[in-house]
């Protein structure tokens, strides 16, 4: 993760700053780092070639601050592969970095009031590729997605994620049955 660390002070800085001032300058710091010709050719080209053998979407490559309030992520999506509807607790922004991801958005019906329990509607669908910009959420029910890669060549994806306003990661949705629990660790 060493090409990662440089960034370590300005992630830090970005991590204090309101939610909305610190999506924008998520969103510029991510444009920025993947148009990075040594970011590139030392973590994209590497990826896409290691990717070859896997079956499942994974977290090739972390930096995550000591004290968590910032947390950068590369993904790595094989074809066909897709994560569960689910949030997080904290704000994010993403920005594919190779090959093209599908971002599904939903929005939720039910008043939040009855445990365990979520109704859910998809609110719109887009696909993601290099020159679309960052897709942002918000933490909890303003950030409810799904994310993958339905296409024919793996797609890379670098994520940046605020600080954690809960102790659990986030939730996963089930809409077949309306339910919605804690989002085990990855
Ligand atoms: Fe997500």
């Amino acid at each position: 993760m060493t090409l990662l660390a440089p960034h370590t002070n300005e992630l830090r800085k970005l991590s204090e700053l309101p939610t909305e001032l610190a999506l924008r300058r998520s969103a510029a710091f991510l444009a920025r780092l993947v148009k990075d010709a040594d970011f590139v050719e030392s973590q994209i080209l590497s990826l896409l070639e290691e990717a070859r053998d896997r079956e499942d979407w994974y977290v090739a490559r972390r930096h995550d601050a000591k004290d968590g309030s910032y947390s950068l992520k590369v993904f790595v999506w094989p074809p066909g592969t897709g994560t569960n509807i689910h949030d997080h607790s904290s704000w994010g922004a993403y920005y594919c970095a190779a090959g093209t991801v599908l971002e599904e958005r939903y929005e939720r019906l039910d008043d939040g009031s009855r445990p365990d329990h979520a109704s859910l509607k998809k609110v719109w669908q887009l696909s993601w590729s290099s020159e679309d910009g960052a897709s942002t959420v918000l933490p909890g029910d303003g950030g409810i997605h799904r994310v993958g890669n339905p296409g024919e060549s793996t797609a890379l994806s670098v994520h940046l994620y605020g600080p954690r306003m809960a102790e659990v990661d986030g939730r996963d949705y089930d809409p077949s049955r309306d339910r919605i629990c804690d989002r085990r660790e990855d």
